[in-house]
């Protein structure tokens, strides 16, 4: 077993973990550590390997930080979902500021260019995605919530703070009804979006669920009146989703326009960054011709359409763009959105394909859109608008984009996930 020892904490690392340098023994390098802040004086004990030091694990708080508070959660200590509720409010923004700020002073940017953090309030998460997980012994229980960190037991979660309280108060009677129906050495992911006309329910499993397991859940579902229950098996695409039950096609305001979602679809997770970002983008927005690449499911196109622009809307997932272009329709601006399935990876949009448009907003899943900004880059619009929820691959778009001409204008971090180390941004490009 590696010796304890007692180090400094350096700084806050992108996953809420303090670290500090290791101060000894054959392994150099960092030492992540869960609960720890900066400035701290900590005892801990060293690890697992990871990345390019260990994980250790806290014994003692030598010298506590004065921007310690105490968490308000009770299952802080054990729960995966947030892992900085242990810092006083006014650092823990400038953290997550800081997460955008690093990042692109990595790459040669001025860090004066990121704009004061928006904070969004807690208890605002619309959708989640909870496990259900029953292990093999006989007898055993069904546990049902988040997962702990980096492990995969399940915290029974009695309060959450960031969720909905609606989706919360669904929680209990969920557990309910997964403890008789999880099969013994089963892990469900269950996830939840409380849309505006009841819970939007999707099951992924590793097997089918089965008749007596469909019939608990219709019979939930019509207990409950929830919207509707679907199941995927893992490993399969979205294509493959079947629904156990179906009062009515969950539907979701987005900027003011129906929206009937798919299940399994992407959505922002809760109502007021979606509003948060979608102003950001629109007043950021020029001219008359706009693009919306990864456009899900029209976050962005509803309300740039709304506001007067004629849209060319992209995504890869069909059902995300179907759904789009049925909403656009019912709100009367079918012949502004201009919505079209394609894979932007396999075959980003050549800059050629831009003529005319004014501007162009990327909002891309975790790993960026590398291939897409080289095109990008290549055009002549006057305004490029990123949005991302990972500040490294942002960056590295964003000189991208510089090297082809653009000017970094400003961005602005918005704090969607609250309590956790993801953090939104929006920025803004010219010509
Ligand atoms: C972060 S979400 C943004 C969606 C939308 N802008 C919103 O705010 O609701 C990323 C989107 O990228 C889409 N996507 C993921 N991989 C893709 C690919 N290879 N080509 C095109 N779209 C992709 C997803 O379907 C998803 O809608």
């Amino acid at each position: 077993m590696t010796d304890e020892v007692t180090v400094e904490i350096e700084a806050l690392g992108p996953r809420g973990d303090g670290i500090a340098k290791n101060p000894g023994g054959r392994e150099r390098g960092r030492l992540y550590i869960a609960g720890a802040l900066p400035g701290e004086q900590v005892r801990v004990r060293p690890g697992n390997k990871r990345g390019d030091g260990l994980e250790a694990k806290l014994l003692e708080i030598v010298t506590p930080s004065n921007d310690r508070t105490a968490p308000p959660c009770r299952h802080f200590a054990t729960c995966g979902g947030c892992s900085v509720q242990h810092l006083a409010l006014d650092a823990y923004h400038a953290w997550k500021r800081e997460l955008v700020t690093n990042a692109i002073q990595r790459v040669g940017f001025d860090p004066e260019l990121v704009a004061p953090l928006i904070a969004t309030k807690n208890a605002g998460r619309r959708r989640a995605t909870f496990a259900a997980f029953r292990p093999r012994a006989r007898d055993s229980k069904t546990f049902f919530g988040f997962h702990t960190r980096a492990s995969r037991h399940v915290v029974e979660l009695e309060e959450c703070l960031i969720l909905h309280p609606e989706l919360m108060a669904l929680v209990p009677k969920l557990r309910e009804v997964l403890a008789d129906i999880v099969p013994p050495g089963a892990r469900w992911d269950v996830s939840v979006t409380l849309a505006d006309n009841g819970f939007d329910v999707l099951i992924v499993a590793a097997h089918e669920p089965g008749p007596d397991a469909s019939m608990a859940l219709a019979m939930f579902a019509d207990a409950q009146g929830l919207a509707r229950v679907a199941w995927q098996l893992e490993g399969t695409g979205r294509d493959e989703i079947e629904p156990v039950a179906l009062h009515r096609t969950p539907v979701l305001e987005l900027s003011g326009v129906p929206v009937e979602i798919p299940p399994g679809v992407f959505l922002q997770a809760s109502a007021e960054a979606e509003k948060v970002l979608s102003a950001l983008v629109v007043e950021a927005s020029q001219g008359s011709r706009v693009a919306d690449l990864y456009c899900g499911v029209g976050t962005f196109a509803l309300p740039l359409a709304a506001a007067g622009a004629k849209v060319m809307a992209v995504d890869g997932d069909s059902a995300a763009i179907a759904a789009l272009a049925r909403a656009a329709g019912t709100a009367g601006f079918g012949g502004q959105v201009m919505a079209a399935q394609r894979d932007l990876v396999r075959q980003p949009m050549a800059a050629a394909e831009f003529r005319r448009i004014e501007t162009i907003v990327f909002d891309p899943p975790r790993a960026g859109a590398a291939a897409q900004a080289e095109e990008i880059a290549q055009t002549d619009a006057a305004r490029v608008v990123a949005v991302s929820c990972n500040p490294m691959t942002f960056a590295r778009d964003a000189l991208t984009l510089t090297e082809g001409g653009y000017t970094l204008e400003r961005i602005t971090p918005v704090d969607q996930f609250v309590w956790s180390g993801h953090v939104e941004l929006v920025a803004v490009f010219s010509r």
